[in-house]
């Protein structure tokens, strides 16, 4: 059993020395079949339609577990009612120098300086035109580092991804991309929607979502959700790492990056609420910072999200946290008299 095999397994990855090795050790164990997954059935009061898209459960991977599409479909068998891949770049890029990956243990938190290591656009459209298509996938657009003109890499990657996702993010809120966040400006943000939904339009109807950062003023958050309203774009997903470091006890504290997990709940959940108030609940909300729990992804629906994700809980708790989360957020539904995901979100806002 993958659940059992976990909790052999997960000693041995938490005392793998290097962060990013452990995590390419279990990426390739779920590659080789080494953890088989297990076919999870999820409660049918969890079942929904967001973006014109069918999900078993709003629970979703978050981006960057899987930068290179290797193991979607086996992510899925654990429960998740959506997986993302990416973020992806035209070309291939090596990301930063390592170390740039840290395990915050004692504050059950992640920082990590990846800088969009990947293998490119082409080396993930091959991987999923090979795939067997099953599930919601979403594919996570990123720039690279030394593009002339980032939003050309979004329309090109809308372009190449368009007929093998069943949605687009564009990812402008990686805090390890110099000057990538600045895309979330008003100005710069007005042309970049100006130029990536036409891009979609021109390829059909997939649906196109924004990524943004817990990190933002007031007016930029009121600026970004006029935009996003005005330009027609599908979803945002609120909210990529932070560069703030609330609160830490770890040594690895002062390491540079953007730290998610366990202390990314509160802010991030803060900005959702926020965004949902903005938006006044015309656009889905995908809440992602700092899920560990039923509880966590109840407070994120009831702030306003309509979609989960999370990444980080799963480097301390396994994958089969997965099916613990979804159990619990059914349970929370009836025992709060909700008969579908869709009639709690919103209602913890005042
Ligand atoms: C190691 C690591 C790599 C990540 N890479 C990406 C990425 O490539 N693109 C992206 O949009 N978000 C990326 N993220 C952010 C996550 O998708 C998510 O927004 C964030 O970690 C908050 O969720 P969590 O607290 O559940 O981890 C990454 C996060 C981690 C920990």
């Amino acid at each position: 059993m993958a659940l059992d095999l976990f909790s052999l397994a997960g000693p041995v990855l938490a005392r793998i020395h290097d962060a990013e090795d452990a995590h390419r050790f279990t990426l390739l164990a779920l590659k080789t079949g080494l953890v088989p997954a297990p076919t999870i059935k999820s409660d049918p009061i969890l079942e929904m339609h967001v973006f014109g898209l069918r999900l078993a459960n709003p629970l979703g991977l978050a981006a960057g577990f899987d930068k290179n599409g290797e193991v979607p479909n086996q992510m899925r068998r654990f429960g998740f009612g959506l997986v993302e891949v990416g973020s992806v770049t035209p070309r291939p890029q090596a990301g930063n120098p390592r170390p740039r990956l840290f395990r915050l243990a004692e504050d059950r938190a992640v920082i990590n300086r990846m800088g969009f290591n990947n293998e490119g656009h082409a080396a993930l459209a091959k991987r999923l035109q090979r795939r067997r298509r099953q599930g919601v996938l979403g594919v996570n657009l990123g720039a690279n580092k030394d593009s002339q003109d980032p939003i050309a890499d979004y329309e090109t990657g809308i372009r190449v991804f368009a007929p093998l996702a069943d949605y687009l993010v564009i990812n402008i809120s990686s805090p390890n991309t110099p000057g990538l966040r600045d895309l979330q400006g008003r100005a710069r943000l007005d042309a970049l929607l100006a130029r990536v939904l036409p891009a979609r339009d021109g390829v059909g109807r997939v649906p196109l979502l924004l990524k943004v950062a817990p990190d933002l003023a007031a007016d930029d958050k009121a600026d970004i959700a006029e935009l996003a309203l005005h330009h027609g774009i599908d979803g945002l997903i609120v909210s990529n790492t932070t560069i703030a470091r609330p609160g830490l006890q770890s040594r690895h504290r002062g390491e540079a990056g953007g730290l998610s997990g366990a202390p990314l709940m509160a802010p991030a959940t803060a900005a959702l609420a926020e965004f949902y108030r903005l938006t006044q609940g015309r656009m889905p909300l995908v809440g992602v910072g700092g899920i560990a729990s039923g509880a966590d992804a109840y407070a994120k629906i009831r702030a306003g999200a309509s979609v989960l994700q999370l990444y980080s809980a799963l480097v301390f708790a396994g994958p089969a946290l997965v099916a613990r989360i979804l159990t619990d957020l059914a349970a929370r539904l009836r025992a709060d008299g909700f008969a579908r995901v869709s009639d709690a979100v919103g209602t913890g806002s005042s």
